[in-house]
């Protein structure tokens, strides 16, 4: 049977206090509407309509590229019913799950078991409901005394009495059949919002017949976000649910209240991750690896027991095995490093490849350079690849040593096993096996500092 799912994503998000639209607020570094595509995906729905109208524009742009998506304009906000029927149109022949797309944190094995549960049940419409006394503000679900659902009352339209004594919450996770959809031709404007309700269909197809049921799910993945303090509390939580299924699967975290893991990244086994890390974006990093404290490491790779040492950031790079970064350096995009190298302190790369076993240990620049395998970069080398309009590459074959404090003026190759001497600016080419020395050779002017000590004195 083929399932078509609609996402409510078009409120306004009054109480955010924001120009962004609610649903493109993040969650964890990606948009909150995100998650409920992703949870929905696993049941393979044939269609996924969402329902845009506050920042359509915005949020169409920001989906792009997901041609799994399709997107309707609610006109005008009339409630949750009416953009259901705006819906309505796009989607195909059969079942239909909706859900709201201010509730991250809903999962893909909560909606699979309703959607058991409900065909098991022959039902005609299956919701998800909760019990949770801290949670304000959600619909209640009433029942008759034989327990058959009756219908859902919005918590601010219901009594004190009906709120005692139903206090089974709605979820807002609906499952329908085609045939309930026509209940939405007979939801009614609320007299005092002047919103049509979705929730009224429970009522209506319950009135009408039709095999209608509330199942029970963790309050937890009901939980929306209407604030910023329930978007900092679900994010927290979807940070703790990441950081526990990496606990899971042996990564060691010292402190995981101070480390974000985003949801795509990927950490091997008996890595051990430091204080104030952020993984970011899709990062992966290999088994046995150790972040110390203070790194920012996003859409970079690193291979196996690579070492990163502390207050380091990585970018768009790639690190090999059993190198060591850091402490305080900065691999700007497309930096590839290879295995056993080292980047060490104040060092900063950017678009440069660097070799196997090649060390840069201290105060290096080292950009649009490409370099081989056992070179040694003295400290305050720098790559001088720009000239104010381009820049230019530099290539420095394995095997050489550069000295300290050299300037690099690019373009510029430095060939096989050559030697740069300290203090070099090198402006030409060094042949494979030369000594370059660029400086003015010392004059020492004998007995020049007494001299003067004594002068000063008389
Ligand atoms: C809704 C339910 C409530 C339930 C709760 C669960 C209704 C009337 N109430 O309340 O019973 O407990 O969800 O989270 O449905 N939206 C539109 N167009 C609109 C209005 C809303 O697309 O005109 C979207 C919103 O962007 C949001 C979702 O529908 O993603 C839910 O709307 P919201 O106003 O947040 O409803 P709640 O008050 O949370
Ligand atoms: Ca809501």
């Amino acid at each position: 049977m083929s399932l078509n799912v609609v996402i409510l994503a078009a409120g306004r998000g009054k109480r955010m206090n924001s120009q962004i639209p609610k649903v493109l607020h993040q969650v964890m570094g990606r948009p909150m509407l995100r998650y409920a595509i992703d949870a929905v995906r696993p049941l393979r729905p044939g269609k996924t309509v969402v329902v845009i109208g506050n920042g359509a524009e915005l949020v169409k742009k920001e989906m792009a590229g997901d041609d799994r998506l399709s997107f309707v304009i609610q006109k005008q906000l009339l409630g949750t019913g009416n953009a259901l029927a705006v819906a309505r149109k796009e989607l195909k022949k059969g079942a239909l799950l909706v859900l709201n797309g201010d509730c991250p944190l809903i999962t893909a094995k909560t909606l699979k078991t309703l959607i058991e549960k409900h065909r098991r049940s022959r039902n005609a419409l299956s919701f998800l409901s909760f019990s949770d006394g801290a949670m304000k503000g959600y619909g209640r679900i009433f029942r008759d005394e034989k327990g058959r659902v009756t219908g859902i009352v919005e918590d601010k339209h219901a009594t004190r009495d009906e709120r005692k004594k139903f206090d089974e919450l709605n979820g807002g996770v609906y499952l329908m059949e085609e045939e309930v959809l026509g209940c939405l031709e007979k939801v009614k404007k609320n007299s005092s919002s002047g919103e049509y309700y979705l929730t009224d269909i429970v009522g209506i197809a319950a009135g009408e017949g039709k095999r209608v049921e509330a199942y029970n799910c963790p309050s937890e993945e009901i939980r929306g976000v209407n604030n910023r303090e329930e978007l900092l509390r679900v994010s927290e939580i979807i940070r703790h649910r990441i950081i526990n299924k990496w606990m899971l699967k042996g990564v060691t975290f010292i402190n995981p209240e101070t480390s974000f893991v985003s949801p795509p990244a990927l950490i091997g086994k008996d890595t051990i991750i430091y204080p104030n890390t952020y993984l970011e974006g899709r990062t992966r990093i290999g088994k046995s690896c150790t972040i110390y404290p203070g790194s920012r490491i996003s859409d970079s790779i690193l291979g196996n027991n690579v070492v990163i040492k502390d207050n380091t950031v990585i970018e768009e790079s790639r690190v090999g095995d059993r190198s060591s970064i850091g402490p305080f350096a900065h691999l700007r995009p497309h930096s590839v490093i290879g295995r056993c190298a080292k980047i060490g302190n104040f060092v900063e790369t950017k678009k440069s490849v660097i070799g196997e076993g090649t060390k840069a240990s201290h105060l290096t620049y080292l950009g649009d350079a490409v370099i081989g395998k056992n070179v040694n970069i003295g400290a305050g080398t720098i790559t001088c690849n720009y000239d104010g309009k381009n820049k230019f590459g530099t290539v420095i074959e394995s095997g050489v040593f550069i000295g300290s404090d050299s300037q690099l003026v690019a373009p510029v190759k430095i060939g096989k096993d050559a030697y740069v001497a300290a203090g070099a600016t090198i402006t030409r080419d060094v042949p494979s096996g030369d000594l370059a020395i660029s400086r003015a050779r010392q004059q020492n002017l004998k007995g020049w500092a007494l001299k003067r000590k004594l002068k000063v004195k008389s």
